[in-house]
């Protein structure tokens, strides 16, 4: 099975916001399609698209009405099709959000079960007479919904929503809904989509006397949709949304490695939710234990070779601190949200320029701890130009404004002529980050820009593999304020460096083990002096990093030098 997402950069993209091919202010897959040399430009290898299907849009596509229709504001099946085998003609690998848990109630499986209790579809969503069943499951949009459990007048019963009321859950206790989900996924992977990113996992099944998450059943479920991609559709991947303390994510990626026929498989990758708030938190604290800690949690509990972590920044929901202990919660929100407006349901709705003070030091050093973590990174669309948000907007639309191309009308998103109120969404437009100051155009022209920066980044980390496959180590230093990350790889060693602090950070240790090393600078081109087994003295600057190729002189002979 060739592990192609072990080397990959993912860039997830909200149709609706990157580019609008027909003039109705609105995304859509021509538009998207036109586009498609920007992610060879900036070397991303995956796309991730968000819903795409039919839906009222009441969460803006989590809400599926059906399956197998592509929502007209995106275009038809046959934009599609020719997305896909455009991006396929230029090595771009595409994904696509599979939302399992749940349906619109606007679905006609959903019309129909309440309809009437003999309907065959009555039992593909979890009916109740009371609403006191499965009391120790969590409301997840707290700030909006207060009981998981809604009253259907029609159906005379209380059927069961994890999300919004409008997104009943589907019944995963009836084989027929299981078999639906499977024909869905035969569907899109005959399509030649190159797999999904399974949305909201966790909370397939329900049981009383559990949280209703990460239940067995649940597990052996999403095996059994692995064992079918595996068995019809090799090379095709699963990308887990589980947002979950380390502990119950690590069950996510199973046991086992199809060639090797042992075990049971899941997930290819799941997103590195653990890890991620803590680097905000590291920034904040200029002190990289909660990142050493988590990474250290999620290391012991080793994923098999074949798998691999997706660390990511941000992304299209909120930044999730429901994995966090009250306190972290709250330093979180005090760094991070200081304006109330800012925080959503457990999180904060802000984007990540935005979120570090549109700084341009930490924002390089947050991508350059972001493509050196283990695993496979995951770009957020816009966050490459540094683009901003609006807190303003409802629920978490504030993330999703157009993508901001140039300076001109519609900042390129759309054309010249619509006028601007027919945006789906209204451009950021303020002083700091609105479209005229900060767009592509203007990124791509600067060979300085962070764009260019994080281009860079992605080329150099896709020419060594350490970064994807390798071992990672911490360099144990005294000095808490910096991140340093060993990584090696059949026989290559890099050492990256993070500052994560406003002040300069001296540092000098031995590297013994390097002893008669060449040091340079990836990112660079720098030489550095050897390694001489002596205290090696560098240092960083305010959030400076370094990535650094250690090349031992015996093991790598004298062709290295020039490589
Ligand atoms: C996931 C999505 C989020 C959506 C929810 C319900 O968490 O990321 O945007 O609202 O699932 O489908």
């Amino acid at each position: 099975m060739p592990l192609w997402f072990k080397d990959a950069i993912f860039y997830e993209v909200y149709i609706r916001a990157f580019a609008d091919g027909n003039g109705d202010g609105h995304g859509d897959f021509r538009g998207l399609t036109a586009k498609l040399d920007y992610f060879k430009e900036l070397g991303v290898d995956c796309l991730w698209l968000q819903p795409m299907y039919a839906s009222p849009l009441k969460d803006d596509g989590y809400d599926i009405s059906d399956y197998y229709r592509i929502h007209p504001d995106y275009g038809t099946l046959d934009d599609f099709k020719t997305f896909l085998a455009e991006a396929h003609a230029r090595g771009l690998r595409v994904i696509a959000d599979l939302v399992l848990n749940h349906t619109s109630d606007q679905h006609p499986w959903f019309q129909a079960a309440r309809a009437s209790r003999a309907s065959p579809y009555r039992d593909y969503y979890v009916w109740s007479d009371t609403d006191q069943k499965y009391k120790d499951a969590r409301i997840i949009f707290l700030d909006i919904e207060k009981s998981n459990w809604a009253w259907d007048e029609l159906a005379g019963q209380y059927y069961w929503h994890r999300f919004y009321a409008c997104q009943p859950d589907l019944n995963y206790d009836h084989p027929a809904v299981r078999r639906e989900m499977l024909n869905v996924i035969r569907f899109w992977l005959d399509l030649g989509l190159d797999g999904f990113r399974a949305d909201a996992a966790p909370y397939l099944f329900e049981r009383e006397g559990t949280n209703c998450e990460n239940l067995p059943e649940t597990h052996a479920y999403l095996k059994e949709i692995r064992r079918f991609m595996d068995d019809h559709y090799p090379g095709r991947i699963l990308l887990a949304e589980a947002n979950q303390w380390p502990l119950d994510v690590r069950p996510y990626f199973g046991d086992g490695d199809p060639s090797t026929g042992s075990g049971q498989a899941e997930f290819h990758m799941a997103f590195h939710f653990p890890v991620m708030p803590r680097i905000f938190m590291a920034l904040a604290q200029a002190d990289r234990t909660k990142i050493v800690e988590t990474l250290r949690a999620t290391g012991r509990l080793s994923i098999p070779e074949n798998c691999q972590w997706g660390p990511f920044l941000r992304n299209h929901d909120e930044l999730t601190l429901e994995m966090v202990t009250p306190e972290e919660r709250e330093f979180m929100w005090r760094t991070y949200a200081p304006e109330p407006r800012m925080r959503l349901n457990l999180g904060i709705r802000r984007r990540l320029a935005p979120l570090l003070d549109g700084d341009r030091r930490k924002l390089e050093l947050a991508f350059a701890i972001l493509l050196s973590l283990p695993g496979s990174p995951i770009l957020y669309y816009g966050d490459e130009i540094g683009m901003g948000d609006n807190i303003w907007l409802d629920d978490r639309d504030g993330l999703r404004t157009p993508m901001q191309w140039d300076a001109g009308p519609n900042a390129g998103f759309s054309g010249r002529d619509v006028p601007s109120e027919r945006l789906y969404a209204p451009l950021i437009d303020d002083e700091r980050y609105g479209y005229r100051r900060v767009n592509v155009a203007i990124e791509r022209a600067d060979p300085n820009s962070l764009w260019h920066t994080v281009r860079r980044m992605i080329a150099v980390r896709k020419q060594n593999r350490a970064f994807g496959r390798g071992r990672h180590e911490f360099l144990p230093l005294k000095n808490r304020a910096v991140l340093a990350i060993v990584h090696t790889y059949n026989g290559e060693t890099f050492l990256t460096l993070n500052n994560l602090s406003p002040s300069p950070q001296r540092l000098s240790p031995t590297l013994r083990q390097w002893k008669g090393a060449r040091v340079r600078g990836l990112l660079t081109g720098r030489e550095f002096p050897p390694v001489t087994g002596k205290p090696y003295a560098l240092t960083l600057q305010p959030y400076e990093y370094f990535w650094l190729k250690l090349d031992r002189p015996t093991s790598t002979g004298p062709g290295a030098a020039s490589s």
